[in-house]
């Protein structure tokens, strides 16, 4: 028996961290393979485990368990062994490796196997693992990640499961009239059963934001319509899915964001297209903590800010859910971090997050001291609003960009063109949902903020957490400026 080579690449059109994110988890390839039709991790190990063992069932019957036998999130290299197979594939070891494309967002995939086959049935083998399992994988992960879901194919109408037609009975915080956090009631509704494109949702953990004030003091009151229910994220678990739902199974840990408010319930239906998954490693409480909020920073730092070493940015409420993610982001990128908080202790945290320059005060006077750090902000990430008007445009260097993107203050005035050409200044007034408008999109910036956190440019946030009965005093709580950091609910 000789020993048999294959070796195949191919570039892959998404970012590496995206890429990586699909093959790092070893339970993965059921989602975008379309010849592993089951896969599952032995012992109820983590897929990203050394040690680990996955047991596939390919879509033609055969069954194969694979060890991971080395992972590295710095080199981007996963190395595995096959351990037992009914196809007669012996001492194969592959070695999968990523590379950036120099040229921008694309990957470089580089597959090498090795193996021993039967006598006579080596050229057989041979293409089997080249086309049928290199070059196929291939096209199949390409098709994934552009639909930003799974491949249809015999394999996944496996999967398709179809739902419970029973609605279900589950707490939900109901807003009958807009107001304070006390016009927050907790409620026994029916969510029906997850209609075509959904999947209905047993919610662990809830994202709380500062939007959600907004909605409850109906300050959007299109947004959320009475009675209604507020919340624009959560984590869980899939419990059923709708018809032509196809990229998930109940069982799966999702993590969503969602233009239409109503996060705040233990159960709930969404669009398939909204969800994204929770990577091995990361808690439920803790995408509910950084999904909307890193994605927020995400766009900020990328697509608004331009952040670069260097920058002047002026970050407020920098010890603030937002604030925290953003400093310690653009500070891991070079840029000359300056915050503002109400309380030394917060100044304390900001610090923590990246912040080189703190400054510390409750009546949003803060111009003279960024003049004197830097002669001006290029950049300054506003969610105080009205309060705070005069003194951004005087914080701001010439030609900078004013980002408002909040108003905890209350809401902003007109800003006119007469005023900003002043300073040549530009104003954007951006929201995140528009930044994820695909789940492509949203899978891809989740992705980055995942990244974030396994490289260490941000830190796992800080979460409060209160039960979902108590969302009044979660709001009271963030409107006080007394929190730092995440504020999370929990189902009950
Ligand atoms: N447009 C978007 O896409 C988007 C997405 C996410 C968040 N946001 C905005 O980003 C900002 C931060 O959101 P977050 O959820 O992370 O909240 P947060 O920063 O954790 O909490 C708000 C903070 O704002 C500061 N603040 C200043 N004046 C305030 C006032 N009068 N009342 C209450 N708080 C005041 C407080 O920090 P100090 O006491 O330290 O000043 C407070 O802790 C908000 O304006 C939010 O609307 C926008």
């Amino acid at each position: 028996m000789g020993l048999q080579r294959v070796v195949r690449s191919s570039i892959v059109d998404a970012p590496i961290e995206r890429v990586w994110a699909v093959l790092r988890d070893f339970n993965s390839h059921d989602q975008w393979h379309s010849v592993v039709a089951q896969s599952e991790i032995e012992d109820n190990k983590s897929s990203d485990r050394v040690g680990c063992v996955r047991n596939f069932t390919l879509a033609d019957g055969n069954h194969i368990r694979e060890m991971l036998l080395s992972l590295s999130d710095k080199d981007y290299i996963s190395t595995y062994t096959i351990v037992d197979a009914t196809v007669p594939l012996m001492r194969y070891v592959a070695t999968v490796t990523l590379k950036p494309v120099t040229d921008g967002n694309r990957t470089f995939w580089h597959w090498t196997s090795s193996f021993e086959s039967p006598p006579g049935m080596e050229r057989e083998l041979r293409d089997m693992v080249a086309h049928g399992v290199y070059e196929a994988g291939f096209a199949n992960l390409k098709k994934y990640l552009a639909l930003g879901q799974a491949v249809v194919s015999p394999a996944s109408s496996l999967r398709q499961v179809v739902a419970s037609c029973h609605a279900i009975e589950a707490p939900a915080i109901r807003l009958r009239d807009y107001g304070g956090p006390s016009e927050m009631q907790l409620e026994t509704v029916s969510v029906p059963p997850p209609a075509e494109g959904e999947v209905r949702i047993r919610q662990t953990a809830i994202g709380v934001n500062y939007f959600d004030v907004y909605l409850r003091k109906g300050w959007i009151p299109d947004f959320l319509p009475l009675p209604g229910t507020p919340g624009m994220e959560a984590a869980g678990e899939v419990i059923d899915v709708g018809p032509e739902v196809t990229s998930l199974l109940p069982g799966d840990r999702v993590v969503y964001m969602c233009p239409v408010p109503g996060s705040y319930a233990s159960v709930r239906n969404v669009f398939v297209s909204y969800t994204t998954r929770i990577p091995a490693g990361v808690s439920d409480n803790t995408a509910a903590a950084l999904l909307l909020k890193g994605i927020t920073a995400d766009y900020l730092i990328r697509d608004l800010g331009h952040i670069r070493s260097g920058t002047r940015l002026l970050v407020h409420a920098a010890a603030g859910g937002v604030g925290q993610i953003v400093c310690a982001w653009a500070a891991s990128m070079g840029a000359l971090v300056i915050g503002t908080v109400s309380t030394p202790e917060k100044a304390r945290i900001a610090r923590d997050h990246g912040c080189q320059h703190v400054i510390v005060g409750r009546n949003y006077q803060f111009s003279q001291a960024v003049q004197s750090i830097c002669d001006g902000a290029d950049v300054v990430i506003d969610g105080l609003g009205s309060a705070a008007r005069e003194e951004n445009f005087a914080a701001l260097a010439r030609c900078g960009h004013w980002i408002s993107l909040g108003q905890a203050s209350g809401p902003l005035q007109d800003i006119s063109p007469d005023w900003l050409v002043q300073k040549s200044l530009s104003f954007s007034r951006p929201v995140a949902f528009d930044y994820v408008a695909t789940q492509a999109l949203l899978n891809e910036r989740a992705e980055r903020v995942w990244h974030a956190l396994r490289t260490g440019a941000i830190k796992t946030p800080e979460i409060e957490t209160f039960s979902l009965r108590d969302a009044a005093l979660a709001h009271e709580k963030l409107e006080s400026r007394s929190s730092t950091g995440a504020i999370v609910l929990r189902g009950v």
